[in-house]
């Protein structure tokens, strides 16, 4: 029966089968493999059907499932997987519902390299990617003997959404990072969601001093929490033999804890997203959780269902308030997926959010998702950071890069500001990104008395600097500048005095009909105000604005054919200056 199948018997051949190939009734095929190389390269059709592929390794009590859009009319890129550790063993590998994938069933080969075009046009140079395939939240963000960790949701398979494992990188400056093997793999529980990493000082879970444990969700057939832990600097993590921690109370959405360690209450706390709503859990050892409370039931927004919450404190004036980020996906202030925040009192059991003008976004932006902030911080630095996905759930699976899925945003430091009427977080880069500055180049201030075109600096910035600039309005209301390249693509930074906003217009931007919802004009509230600090950066495919020291932020993608090299004032009405203009390169 194997041999009727002419294109399994070209797979045999490229992959070396030792052993005999089965059809089944429902045209799955299953094929043992010795492995000789280190890795089996399957390729890929982005458009293509995904199938579910299971594979049995030799030491693995039982079999990895992956869901994999093998490719049928066209390969358009390749996805490994690594099997260096089974040389001279055989790994058995089932696809199912193969009969219109023969194109790429004919191709999947060994190989001992796995190569593609790292600098692709939209990869950034100083935002964190993951190597090649899908990424979206941050996961897991702990500081541990020196390093940040930054885990990601991570699907190495392919460049859309699925097979969600922890991908893992490790920087020591929050600016370069190095990549490691993806950290937490799917099991029979389901795929690993986000969630958060905590080390474990006092060995409050028997995992060992120090052990870092990271708590996350474990996706199947309901969601539930779980817990895994390392005590070698987060290389390796091993799974709780009792996961899950939290089971499933009947609540569909129930997914991304974030855990602390709340020195007063004496016990670990967790926040969980559960349907439109937050609830608080407490534990004395990561193991055993009971319930406190529940938060969100009228406050806020409603729009969508949230997800990623992270409660933390920070000091203003001396005194302690607790910032509670939710994450919302869609109903964010310019559509799809955006955070909100809530700013008010935490008493190991109960969050009590003030009285403000809620919802509260952090980022006005169309592409800040999902981001939380980093744990285990050190007392001496005593910063808030935050990283967020670069990307928005209406379209990330579509944008147009190739080997990769997405970027974060800078790092950021987030505090506690009074615009004038309340309290608000801002976020701002952290200082660290400074060390990125190259080559400095002012510009006389200029009193924009007509639309003015400054081509030359820009030139040799490669799509990839940071402006700097303080607007005085004067008489304008209506006034602004763009970025663009030659063939006239450009996003414009708006200020609207009379709406008292600030718009980013990506309409013409460049690729932009990849996703009909892409095409946008993002706002934000501002304050009205004689003078603005503007700081923008720009890597290749995106930009950042923070007004007034992150008291406004927008945080934008964009896809141009060529990269952005003339920048230029505009006004609608009145005159207004642009002062003490300085643009840096960007360069690791
Ligand atoms: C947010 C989110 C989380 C979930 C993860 C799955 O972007 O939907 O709620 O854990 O992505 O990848």
């Amino acid at each position: 029966m194997c041999r009727n199948l002419i294109g399994f018997l070209l797979l045999s051949v490229l992959i070396i089968s030792t052993g005999c190939n089965k059809k089944s009734t429902n045209e799955a095929i299953q094929h043992q493999l010795k492995i000789e190389k280190n890795y089996i390269l399957i390729p890929i059709q982005e458009k293509a059907d995904e199938l579910k592929f299971t594979i049995h390794y030799p030491d693995a009590s039982e079999p990895e499932i992956l869901w994999i859009r093998l490719a049928q009319q066209q390969i358009d890129y390749w996805v490994k997987i690594d099997v260096t550790k089974f040389i001279n063993q055989s790994v058995s590998i089932e696809i199912e519902n193969t009969h219109r994938a023969e194109l790429g069933v004919n191709n999947i080969k060994q190989s001992d390299k796995f190569e593609f075009e790292y600098h692709e046009q939209f990869r950034p140079v100083y935002h964190f990617t993951p190597q090649y395939g899908w990424m979206n939240d941050p996961n897991g963000m702990v500081y541990f003997d020196g390093e940040y960790h930054l885990f990601f949701q991570y699907n190495p398979y392919g460049n859309r959404w699925q097979n969600m494992h922890w991908g893992h990188a490790v920087s020591t400056d929050l600016v370069s990072w190095t990549y490691l093997p993806p950290a937490i793999a799917p099991d029979s529980l389901g795929s690993i969601f986000s969630g958060s990493a905590v080390v474990d000082k006092n060995n409050t879970a028997g995992f060992g001093e120090n052990a870092i444990v990271a708590i996350y969700t474990s996706a199947g057939k309901e969601q539930t929490q779980s817990i895994a832990y390392s005590t070698d600097k987060g290389r390796n993590f091993t799974k709780y033999n009792s996961n899950p921690v939290i089971p499933n109370p009947g609540i569909w959405d129930f997914r991304d804890p974030k855990v602390f360690w709340h020195n007063t209450s004496n016990q670990w706390i967790m926040t969980l997203a559960t349907k439109q709503s937050v609830t608080f859990y407490g534990s004395p050892d990561l193991k055993s959780w009971t319930r406190l409370s529940e938060f969100g039931n009228g406050i806020g927004s409603h729009a969508g269902v949230w997800e990623c919450p992270d409660l933390f404190p920070l000091r203003y004036q001396g005194k302690t308030k607790w910032v509670l980020i939710v994450s919302i996906n869609p109903g964010g202030p310019n559509h799809g997926s955006a955070s909100q925040y809530f700013i008010g009192n935490f008493d190991g059991k109960t969050f009590t959010a003030d009285p403000l003008p809620y919802p509260l976004w952090l980022d006005y932006g169309r592409d800040n998702y999902a981001g939380v902030t980093w744990s285990n911080i050190p007392e001496n630095d005593g910063r808030r950071i935050f990283i967020g996905w670069m990307s928005n759930w209406d379209y990330a699976n579509d944008v147009p890069s190739l080997n990769f899925r997405s970027a974060m945003t800078v790092p950021r430091e987030l505090t506690l500001l009074h615009n004038g009427k309340h309290l608000i977080v801002a976020s701002y880069p952290v200082a660290e990104i400074n060390t990125l500055r190259g080559k400095k180049t002012k510009i006389a201030n200029k009193t924009i008395t007509t639309t003015t075109l400054v081509e030359s600096i820009l030139k040799e910035q490669f799509g990839v600097f940071e402006l700097n600039m303080t607007i005085k309005p004067q008489q304008a209301k209506i006034f602004g500048f763009s970025l663009m390249n030659e063939s006239k693509e450009k996003v414009k930074f708006i200020f609207d005095l009379n709406q008292r906003s600030i718009m980013v217009d990506r309409k013409e931007s460049g690729m932009t009909d990849f996703h009909p919802n892409f095409a946008s004009i993002p706002f934000a509230p501002l304050s009205l105000s004689n003078i603005y600090h503007v700081r923008l950066l720009v890597d290749k495919a995106s930009s950042e604005i923070f007004i007034n020291e992150g008291e406004i932020v927008l945080t934008n993608i964009h896809f141009t054919s060529s990269q952005f090299n003339q920048l230029e004032f505009f006004k609608e009405d009145g005159h207004w200056s642009a002062e003490d203009i300085s643009i840096y390169e960007l360069k690791r």
